[in-house]
């Protein structure tokens, strides 16, 4: 198989589902994000009907990255928090390439925004141990050890205060109670103390949308370890599951 650099990368996340054409070298975007919103509910057949209308739009007929809200074993969705339950066991890349009928490689979200930072952003020098967490819906989270993935680190469901971390400090948890920034930094302190004394990482790369807004609430987090906002902003997601996707059929 040739070697396109050219790879169509796609976010699918709890509120929206986002795609762009991706140059996998440079990791830049060759065209503008296109997003539309994650349907309600999130069944199987509702979000290939999306992934089909993002590749029409780019007129897309070549390899195809994306990045999945749950916990994804070769090619098999086996959680899904955010989107529909129905999710669960779905062979999700025989039904996107069905949908858009080109080769479709997924992994979990937050694993390809990981790949996408550690490639082309914040973790592109670090040679120690990354954590990455992408704060949007929910919690993603993913952890490199000398640039190798753990993959499917399920660590925005530990329990703080009784509850799912991921209800208690997402940026869902946020709109959902009305918490000033303030506020609900503190909550995500508490929450990146608990992953700091569990696994001790070297850097903390802060992704998903609050990444944008890093001067909201930086100012109010505290950690032993380096702590920065992505460098790819919400794009990693995109870029990673493109570069993936081209890493897997090359
Ligand atoms: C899921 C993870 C996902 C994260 C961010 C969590 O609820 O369990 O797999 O990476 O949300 O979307």
């Amino acid at each position: 198989m040739t070697k396109p650099k050219k790879v169509l990368g796609i976010d699918i996340g709890g509120s929206g589902v986002k795609g762009a054409v991706v140059n996998t070298k440079s990791g830049k975007l060759y065209t503008k994000r296109f997003r539309i919103p994650t349907p309600q509910p999130a069944t199987p057949e509702a979000i290939a009907g999306v992934v089909k209308k993002i590749a029409e739009h780019f007129k897309w007929t070549g390899l195809i990255g994306a990045g999945f809200p749950g916990v994804v074993q070769q090619g098999i969705v086996r959680t899904a928090a955010n989107v529909d339950d129905a999710w669960i066991n779905t062979d999700i890349e025989t039904l996107l390439s069905k949908a858009t009928n080109c080769p479709v490689h997924v992994l979990n979200d937050a694993d390809v925004a990981g790949f996408g930072e550690m490639k082309f952003g914040a973790g592109k020098k670090e040679k120690g141990s990354v954590y990455l967490i992408t704060v949007g819906t929910g919690l993603g989270t993913v952890m490199f050890i000398k640039g190798k993935l753990v993959p499917n680190l399920e660590m925005g469901h530990i329990i703080l205060h009784g509850e799912d971390a991921e209800k208690y400090a997402s940026d869902a948890a946020r709109e959902r109670e009305g918490l000033d920034w303030e506020v609900w930094a503190g909550r995500f302190n508490e929450y990146l103390e608990r992953i700091e004394a569990l696994t001790w990482p070297d850097l903390i790369i802060i992704g998903g949308g609050v990444s944008k807004k890093d001067d909201k609430f930086f100012s109010h987090i505290k950690t032993r370890a380096k702590i920065v906002p992505a460098k790819l902003l919400n794009e990693a997601g995109i870029i990673g599951a493109a570069v993936a996707a081209k890493a897997h059929f090359s």
